[in-house]
């Protein structure tokens, strides 16, 4: 079976990203103008509910402001920033998608967060990072575009201090096939979801213990039908990363929410000691 990582790559291509980044952020003030985290929430975090998800998964993960966190799949870098803006500690970003990796280190050049934020391009399969280096590692809306969830959670409890804290935030296969496309694949070639349960046991399996485990589909479908309701998003968003086509990927991914096909799953588990 093919493990997908051809396509991934193709989906977060992002040819030009930090070209189309300056030109949205532009009407915000010149380039040497320092902008908040909160002045780009609406672009840079790339998962259901946004910012208000990141807000609440980091204070779950209980972060210390000594702590070294990991945010693998870091996407163009708003929960790295946010959490190293509240917690006060280092964050480092992994993605796959140069361009992606390229726009997160702009972007945090525009926040003045370069002394506590960093990004470098790698797989979550191959974290090019030494055994127990971080006291936490983040994972949002990533873990459904990779195959290998084994080689995945093994890799995060690798380079996980024994007792560090992984915080998860997935998306999850729940009653019935999904509608395509969607945010993070086009069609099922790309998508790769599993159910909370069978999520639970990977983790656990590569050397985790559950502290929190909880089902946030409703509180996803409850957002998205804010959402709805107050109209089009302000400028700039999610769009000019994604495309046009956003708004569809994600119209589709607040159906499977509403009929049951796909969950969110909230989760944070600790690191124990592994047989290997
Ligand atoms: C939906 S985005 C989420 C980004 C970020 N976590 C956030 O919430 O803002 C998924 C991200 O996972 C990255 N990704 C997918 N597969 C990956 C892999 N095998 N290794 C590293 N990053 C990967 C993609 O490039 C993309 O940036």
């Amino acid at each position: 079976m093919s493990d997908g990582i051809e396509g991934v790559r193709d989906h977060y291509r992002a040819t030009g990203l930090t070209g189309r980044l300056k030109t949205a952020l532009a009407p915000l003030g010149p380039e040497d103008q320092r902008l908040t985290p909160q002045q780009l929430a609406a672009l840079d975090h790339f998962h259901t509910r946004g910012l208000l998800a990141t807000a609440e998964l980091s204070k779950l993960a209980a972060i210390a402001s000594d702590a070294a966190v990991l945010d693998v799949g870091s996407g163009v870098g708003g929960p790295a920033r946010f959490v190293a803006a509240t917690f006060g500690c280092q964050v480092t970003g992994v993605d796959l998608s140069e361009p992606f990796v390229d726009a997160a280190r702009y972007l945090t050049e525009r926040t003045g967060q370069g002394g506590q934020v960093s990004f470098q391009t790698a797989s979550a399969l191959e974290l090019p990072f030494d055994h127990g280096r971080f006291d936490v590692v983040l994972l949002q809306h990533v873990a459904m575009n990779i195959a290998d969830r084994a080689g995945l959670y093994r890799e995060i409890r690798r380079v996980l201090k024994p007792g560090g804290r992984f915080a998860t935030y997935d998306a999850v296969l729940k009653g019935g096939e999904p509608h395509y496309p969607v945010p993070w694949a086009r069609t099922p070639a790309t998508s790769f979801l599993l159910s909370a349960e069978a999520t639970r046991v990977a983790i656990e399996e590569a050397g985790f213990r559950a502290l929190v485990f909880q089902d946030d589909s409703e509180t996803a479908n409850a957002w998205f039908a804010k959402v709805r309701a107050a109209g089009p998003p302000p400028s700039p968003n999610l769009g000019v990363v994604m495309g046009p086509e956003f708004a569809q990927l994600t119209t589709n991914l607040a159906k499977n929410i509403a009929e049951g096909r796909i969950g969110i799953l909230t989760a944070v588990f600790e690191a124990v000691s592994t047989n290997a």
